[in-house]
């Protein structure tokens, strides 16, 4: 198995140097192959989405960054071979590019990160292009300032892991046993990661956790990521099934869950992998504290609760026969397969962002966070 030593410093996702692919860490693989895709059309960057080859709301939405630079700078260069009286108008090139980013933002449509990112770059490159009275910007302007963006977005990213992770780190003791669902490492961000923010900037600090990785059924980011990156890290992880975590509380074992967020509604509500919610229930039961940790750019204003989060379905077989040498179930089985569900506000300690902790009533502490 290929090893990566440092995963707080992952290439996950970039740019290619000459701005005409993205480049990912193709993350359906692992943890037994390190292979790279360079995506350079609509069709692959929507596949490589939905596939899950790139995953994480944080990392969806930078990816998307890239991939709206990428298809600009892609159209900007066939302009640049036109005359100057064939070229497309600044707003015909921004229908274009409007276009572009719907495909993409429908390829998930849970995590408000992708939407929330190619929206940024459109405003940018909205600002960038030239009022209808004035002489036009030009495709290439408009590109590079679609680029700029989306580095911006990029940057800011690793920013927040390391802010998110230092607030967590105030929430819990050494020694602790934290327990988590999914992948929200840097992996599905761009460094530190959100939920295992303070585990690896403790381990960084010689503060040192014993952690619980749900395996995450049924496309096991918790085994297959979760674990990977933790050990890989040097921080002391135990897999479990889903449906083991109420013995590990019962057992005294954890003291705080961590988990990441996929978009956060304004009263609370907080949409997630499937299973988070029954993580959060457990851990009601038990007196222990939830914490959700994410960026601001996973509050979602349009959502008032949780009933307003769109709830991705995903195919059967997921559940039927992926990851099995053969399928585990009968052929035709019927199957329910959503891919996030949603935590109730009340059972949510706090909500951890880049600008600081947010506690209940979330409705106010939320929209301060918002507004900061
Ligand atoms: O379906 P996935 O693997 O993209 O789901 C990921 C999660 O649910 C994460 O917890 C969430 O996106 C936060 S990642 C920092």
């Amino acid at each position: 198995m290929n090893k990566i030593k440092t995963v707080t410093h992952v290439n996950n996702v970039r740019l290619r140097q000459d701005g005409r692919a993205v480049i990912i860490l193709d993350q359906s693989l692992l943890p037994s192959k390190t292979e790279y895709l360079e995506l350079e059309k609509l069709e692959q960057m929507c596949d490589a989405i939905f596939h899950l080859k790139v995953r994480g709301a944080p990392a969806i939405g930078i990816c998307a960054a890239y991939c709206m630079s990428v298809l600009a700078a892609r159209i900007s260069d066939v302009e640049g071979m036109k005359s100057c009286c064939d070229r497309i108008s600044d707003k015909n090139f921004l229908d274009m590019m409007q276009k572009n980013g719907e495909k993409l933002k429908v390829s998930r449509p849970t995590a408000v990160n992708l939407a929330w990112a190619v929206d940024r770059v459109m405003d940018a490159a909205a600002s960038a292009a030239g009022d209808e009275d004035s002489l036009q910007a030009g495709a290439s302007t408009i590109a590079e300032a679609m680029c700029t963006e989306a580095v911006k977005i990029h940057d800011e990213d690793i920013s927040m892991c390391k802010a998110i992770a230092e607030y967590g780190l105030e929430l819990v003791n050494p020694g602790d046993g934290i327990l988590t669902h999914c992948n929200a490492g840097p992996l599905a961000t761009s460094r530190y990661g959100t939920a295992l923010g303070p585990i690896l900037l403790g381990k960084e600090k010689g503060i040192d956790f014993k952690v619980f990785a749900d395996e995450t059924r049924p496309l096991l980011q918790g085994a297959r990521i979760t674990a990977y990156e933790l050990m890989n890290a040097g921080v002391d992880v135990t897999l479990i099934c889903d449906n083991m975590a109420s013995m590990a509380m019962k057992n005294g074992w954890i003291q705080a869950c961590f988990v990441g967020c996929d978009r956060v509604a304004m009263n609370g509500d907080t949409a997630n992998k499937i299973g988070t919610s029954g993580v959060a229930v457990l851990a009601k039961h038990y007196g222990i504290p939830f914490y959700v940790l994410g960026p601001t750019s996973t509050i979602d204003p349009r959502c008032a609760t949780g009933d307003d989060i769109p709830i991705e379905l995903r195919s059967p077989d997921e559940i039927r026969e992926k990851y099995f040498a053969e399928s585990v179930a009968p052929e035709d089985v019927k199957c329910f397969n959503p891919a996030f569900d949603v935590t109730d506000h009340t059972l949510i300690t706090a909500i951890i962002t880049e600008k600081g902790i947010c506690r209940p009533p979330f409705e106010i502490s939320l929209k301060a966070a918002t507004e900061k």
